[in-house]
């Protein structure tokens, strides 16, 4: 039975969240929701009494949810609670007048029991992604400059890709619908020949300002090897740089990478991984099993 998330339920949330991966994402959450105004909120999954499962909902725009934090106690796990708790949530979505709700799970074998879920939901795998974070900069590389693109919205349609990436207290994607366009030109540049959209945030970390910029790749460079260390050189002083782009090109990506800084490799100056984000159309009120 799906229950609103409040703080007094916080011992028996973190009793088994803590011990999942990834704890300080179930309390990035919970903040953002319930302290920072974040649209959306928390729930919880009630199961033979006790509090089983927590998930979050998230409302990216006025179209699209998001469904994220998705934790089963180890004990109450492969017993459909995931796949009861996430229907309750699409109905939460519904009700909210969203008409999709994605999420983005790893691409990885351990995330088997995530793909089944979305499998028997009937969600659609929308991308997969390269979702690469770096915080070292090539030495002896000019920074390109980023010249704005009128329509970079028409270009993105013309690729493959159906979501597009942001952040905003966590990793999200949105459909690439019209309603987006507005918003997603305002991302819109070219650097080096090559459309992209960049987006430059920032924020407070211990007091300290950091840097955040988060760029989609969707046309594939011509010259890959050359481009990366250029897009690497806009990696701030303070910060990161998260590049979002289609998997696929990942292998060569990361190699022109490591070529352009010397010791870069997982966890130093970067962080590789692969998303799979799936999605689902929701219908106008009427139930879906
Ligand atoms: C992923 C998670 C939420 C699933 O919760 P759950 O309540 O066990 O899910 P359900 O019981 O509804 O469904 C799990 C399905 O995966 C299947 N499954 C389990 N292990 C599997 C494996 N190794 N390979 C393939 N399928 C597997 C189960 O058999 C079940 O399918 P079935 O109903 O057809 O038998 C839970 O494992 C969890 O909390 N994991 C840790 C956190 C996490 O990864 N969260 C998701 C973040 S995106």
């Amino acid at each position: 039975m799906i229950e609103r998330y409040h703080a007094g339920l916080w011992p028996d949330v973190r009793r088994f969240c803590s011990r999942l991966d990834n704890f300080f994402y179930v309390k990035l959450i919970i903040a953002a929701h319930t302290r920072q105004g974040f649209p959306g909120s928390c729930w919880v999954w009630r199961e033979d009494g006790r509090i089983a499962a927590f998930a979050a909902v998230a409302f990216l725009n006025k179209d699209d949810a998001w469904l994220w934090g998705m934790r089963v106690d180890p004990a109450f796990q492969n017993r459909g609670i995931a796949t009861r708790f996430t229907r309750a949530q699409l109905e939460v979505v519904r009700k909210a007048g969203r008409t999709w709700a994605g999420l983005n799970t790893l691409e990885r074998r351990g995330k088997a029991p995530t793909y089944r879920v979305m499998d028997k939901l009937g969600f659609r795998l929308e991308d997969t992604y390269a979702t690469d974070v770096y915080w070292r900069r090539p030495k002896g590389i000019a920074r390109p400059r980023a010249v704005r693109l009128p329509d970079v919205f028409a270009l993105c349609r013309e690729s493959r890709m159906k979501t597009v990436f942001f952040q905003h207290n966590g990793w999200f994607y949105t459909r690439l619908k019209p309603e987006r366009r507005a918003w997603v030109n305002r991302a819109g540049v070219v650097l080096d020949g090559l459309p992209l959209l960049l987006v430059r945030g920032r924020r407070q970390e211990k007091g300290r300002r950091r840097t955040e910029i988060a760029v989609n790749l969707f046309s594939r460079p011509a010259d890959l090897r050359g481009f990366v260390p250029r897009l690497l050189a806009l990696v701030p002083q303070r910060g990161h740089l998260v590049v979002n782009y289609p998997v696929e090109w990942s292998e060569e990506f990361r190699r022109a990478a490591r070529r352009a800084v010397p010791g870069l490799r997982q966890n130093h100056g970067s962080w590789f991984s692969a998303w799979r984000v799936y999605g689902r159309v929701l219908g106008s009120g009427r139930r879906q099993k």
